[in-house]
Formats: C-alpha cells, structure tokens, sequence
C-alpha cells in the first residue's frame, strides 16, 4: 500500500521524537497556537482525529488502524493518482505544522537572583551544535533547580579546538533578556558572592538524559550547600521525559534565544543572498567525510588498496576498536553516504542537474577527487570559501562561528541534505520543522546500501524509483510509528496529521 503514496515532502526521513534535537514532538503540542493560526478545517479534522485518539487510549491498535486508513485515504483522494508531479522542493506538511513554544501564562516568573539557590555554571561539550544542546539544557535545569545561570562556558578543547566564546557567537545580551522571564542569567558570579564563598565552586558531572528528579536529589543539595555548582561535560543532560511546559522552553531557547552575533549573522545572510541571486531556489547539504570519521566507521568507500592502508593507519588511534567487515557495516547503514551517492540519491529524487548546492563540509577524505563526481552530477556548486573570498578570513581561526555560517545558509535553504545524523543535522533538521516544516532529507543509509551497490547495474528510471520508494517506505514508517506515540500517550492534539 506504501506504493500508491507520492515520494513528495520525506522531510522528516528520520525517527520521531528520537532527542530533543529533533521536536517534532513538540510542534504538536502547538494546540493553543495553532487554533490561533490554522484553517478552520484542519482544526475540524484535528479535533476529529483527537477523539478518535482519545478513543484509542481504550481501544489500543484498533483505532490507530482507523486512523492510518484516514490519513492514507486522504492522501489518496488528495493525490488523485499518484502520477501527479508533485513538489519536490516542499514538505508536505508544511501547512499543517509549525512551532509553537509559547510560554503559558499561569507559568510563575523566573526565580530572582536574591532568591535563587544558587548559581549554576556550565561548561558545555563538543562542536558547535553538541554545545548548543547543552546551552539549551543548562537554561531548563537552571529552571527546575531555581538557579541562576552563569551564561555558559564553550568547549575549548574539543576536536575543533575554538577559543571563541559565548558572546563572539551567540548575541548574549539578547539571550539573557529573552529568557528573563524564565530563567534568571547572569555574565557572572558576582564578586560579593564570590568572596563569601569559603571554597571554590563544586565540580560534578551529570549522566546524559538526567531526569528532574536527578537534578533535585543529587545537585540541589550540593548547591545549597555550596551556592555555586559547575556542571561538566555538558550537553544533551537532559531527558526527553519533561512537563510540557519545559519542553516548551527548550524551544524558546533553542529557537528563539540562542541568536548568532551581528557579523556572523552578517555574512551568513550575505551567502545566502549570493546563492539567491543566482538561482530563486537552492539545496543546501551538509557533508561530513573526514579521514577519521571514515576510518572509525570501518567501512570502505571504494579507494582501494590506498584507501584500506591510509584509514586502516588512523584507525589505529583506537586501540580497542574490532575488526570489523566493511561489508556488513554497510549492510548495516553505518557508513555515511560518499558525495557521489549523496548526488545520485538527489538527482533520483528529481533534482536536476541545474539545481544549486551550497555544500557546508569540513575536511572531505581525497578532497577534489572525491568532490568530483558530485559537481560533475551538480555543476552548480558553492562552499562559502568560494563565494565569500576574503570576507570569511576573520572567521577563519574559528571553527565554530565558521560552523555557525554554514548554519544560517543551511537554516534558509529550500532543501536540506545531509550524509550523516550528526548534531548538526539533527539540530537542523529540528530548527527547520520548527521554523515553517521546511523540506529536510536524511537518507537511511542502510535501506539505500543496496541500491547503491548495484546502480550502475540499474535502468536510470528504476534506480530513481527505487530510491524514491525506500525514502517513501521510511516515511510511511514514520508516521505509523508517529500516530502509535500520539494514540497511545496521554498527549492530546493528534491535528497535524490531518488534512
Ligand atoms: C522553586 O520556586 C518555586 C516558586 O517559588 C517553588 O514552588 C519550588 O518548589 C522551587 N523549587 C525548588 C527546587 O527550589
Ligand atoms: C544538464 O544536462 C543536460 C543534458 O541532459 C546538458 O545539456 C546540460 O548542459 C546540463 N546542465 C549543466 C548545468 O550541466
Ligand atoms: C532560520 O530560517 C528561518 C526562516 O525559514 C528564519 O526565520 C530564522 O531566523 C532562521 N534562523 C537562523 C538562526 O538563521
């Protein structure tokens, strides 16, 4: 029956609600606001589709079912056939979304510095979107302990080492006056605090996904003890398991708080105004192919012997890592797609070769050689080095407000691609659901594995159809196991699916 679905709108080809980086999940919490917004018509269906939801919290499968005929023959009667051309570049279900993180009005303000329980510090982990996980979390434990947050300390020494701080990416003035009344920010402890405290802060590090609960019996004690906690290591430290209400304000910070500063908005807007002129539209893909990245997956991208001895050298870093079979590993959708396949997969989806790519990446394993066979199916190219020239040497020594440029052109682009399901692909993908459910495409990699090995053997049409069904499979997969959170869970609007 998937058959007989269009490969339109696969934005979401990932799990659902798989982290907080990905919130779908809260976008359908968005009831207050959406009323406020939506058609009449969707709000009729969405409450139709609430009842039978809540009906469904006693008849169980029966009727997600019901409802998964629904939504199949609506698609049906909309597609009248699926030979319809359909759009390409839009998710279907952009109408049907959108982000809804407004604060409640019966929430109680923020906590007073006066009366806080302390402050709480921060170093955050990783790149640049690993850390921003983390500052998003940090501003909710900050909540759930009443404590006042120290704007947070960025990862210096992670794999790419950045002296930057918080404020030379993120605008601080515009963090702590948009969160003020949730969370009470400070730049710093302040020095009569600090003299009346016998010892220095205590230094802790918190278990990933922590529950409120952990926060209250293991740090809160030691914050009232000591009036000053550092947390370490921080980034996703927080569990998907929230009030709603919590949830709702890791939006605000993720997506409304966090604002990168003025002369990186600057030229990201500047690159993203170049790619428009020259084409209306454009897809934006975010490549990661670095040697060892590539050689911690142990898969084999088709070098040959060159290639197994100069990823085998790098693998040796890690020393416990197994041997591995590159075969099995690829079966097994571990490998990232090389650029040629993220080009093939593109082209199959319909994308002509005419179509724009702005393409963010770091170091790509064989550099040039390996770029080729994607520029030669996409001649329209661009990186920001080629249409920024000297207007990114300042930014050069800084991988993350580097990292933060390709954010914004990625952010604004029609199409988004990525060959991995690393922090910045999941936090993308979350921001551009959130911000009006543009069209993201994350390829699994295991379902397109064999496809990939036997393309060349393949009519061009019957590759492009395949690539098309297995992505579409993956999405009809998603929202099946969308509708079985929404039926089975106490959450109440089931609306987005309608229409
Ligand atoms: C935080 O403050 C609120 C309101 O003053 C109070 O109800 C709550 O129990 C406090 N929580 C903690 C952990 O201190
Ligand atoms: C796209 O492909 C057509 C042939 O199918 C070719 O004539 C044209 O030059 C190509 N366009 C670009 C930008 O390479
Ligand atoms: C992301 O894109 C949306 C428009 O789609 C825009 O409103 C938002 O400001 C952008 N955010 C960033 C950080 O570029």
């Amino acid at each position: 029956m998937g058959k007989q679905l269009t490969p339109q709108g696969l934005s979401g080809v990932s799990p659902p609600c798989s982290a907080l980086l990905v919130p779908e999940k809260w976008l359908r919490t968005a009831w207050a606001c959406q009323r406020r917004r939506a058609i009449s018509r969707s709000v009729l269906c969405g409450v139709m589709l609430f009842a039978i939801g809540l009906v469904s919290l006693f008849t169980g499968q029966i009727a997600a079912d019901l409802e998964w005929s629904r939504i199949r023959g609506r698609w049906r009667s909309k597609r009248a056939g699926y030979n319809t051309p359909t759009d390409i570049w839009k998710s279907e279900f952009a109408n049907l979304y959108h982000g809804c993180s407004d604060r409640s009005p019966h929430l109680r303000d923020a906590v007073h510095d006066s009366e806080s329980n302390g402050y709480l510090l921060i170093a955050t982990s990783g790149g640049l979107n690993q850390q921003r996980t983390g500052i998003t979390d940090a501003v909710v434990v900050a909540r759930i302990l009443n404590a006042t947050l120290v704007v947070p300390e960025l990862d210096h020494y992670s794999f790419w080492k950045d002296d930057s701080d918080f404020a030379d990416i993120f605008d601080v003035d515009w963090f702590i006056n948009s969160l003020s009344k949730d969370v009470t920010v400070v730049k710093r402890i302040p020095d009569k605090v600090m003299r009346s405290m016998d010892k220095p802060p205590y230094t802790m590090r918190v278990p990933r996904k922590s529950t409120p609960g952990y926060y209250l019996q293991q740090v809160l004690p030691i914050l009232l003890r000591r009036r000053a906690v550092q947390l370490t290591k921080f980034d996703y430290r927080l569990t998907n398991k929230l009030d709603e209400e919590l949830q709702k304000l890791r939006c605000r910070v993720n997506y409304h708080a966090l604002r990168f500063t003025k002369p990186i908005k600057l030229i990201g807007r500047n690159l993203v105004k170049r790619m428009r002129t020259m084409s209306s539209r454009y897809i934006a893909v975010h490549l990661r192919f670095e040697p060892d990245m590539l050689a911690f997956s142990g898969c084999y991208f088709g070098g040959g012997d060159r290639e197994r001895n100069e990823l085998g050298e790098i693998r040796k870093r890690w020393a416990t890592l197994p041997d591995m079979s590159a075969e099995v590993e690829r079966s097994r959708g571990k490998c990232p797609l090389t650029p040629q396949e993220v080009g093939l997969m593109l082209r199959a989806l319909g994308f002509v070769n005419n179509t724009y790519l702005y393409v963010a990446s770091g170091e790509i394993y064989g550099g040039e050689a390996t770029l080729q066979p994607l520029k030669d199916l996409f001649p329209n190219f661009y990186t920001k080095e080629m249409l920024s020239g000297n207007d990114l040497k300042p930014f050069l020594p800084f991988s993350s407000r580097l990292a933060a440029i390709d954010y914004i052109v990625c952010n604004e682009s029609d199409v988004f691609a990525t060959n991995n399901n690393g922090n910045m692909a999941k936090i993308l993908a979350g921001h551009r659901r959130y911000m009006g459910h543009k069209r993201t495409i994350r390829p699994n990699a295991k379902k397109l594995s064999s496809l990939f090995k036997a393309w060349k053997q393949m009519e061009w049409e019957m590759f492009s159809r395949k690539v098309n069904l297995e992505l579409e499979e993956t999405k009809r997969c998603y929202i099946t196991q969308r509708l079985k959170v929404e039926t089975s869970g106490d959450e109440s609007s089931s609306m987005h699916l309608s229409g």
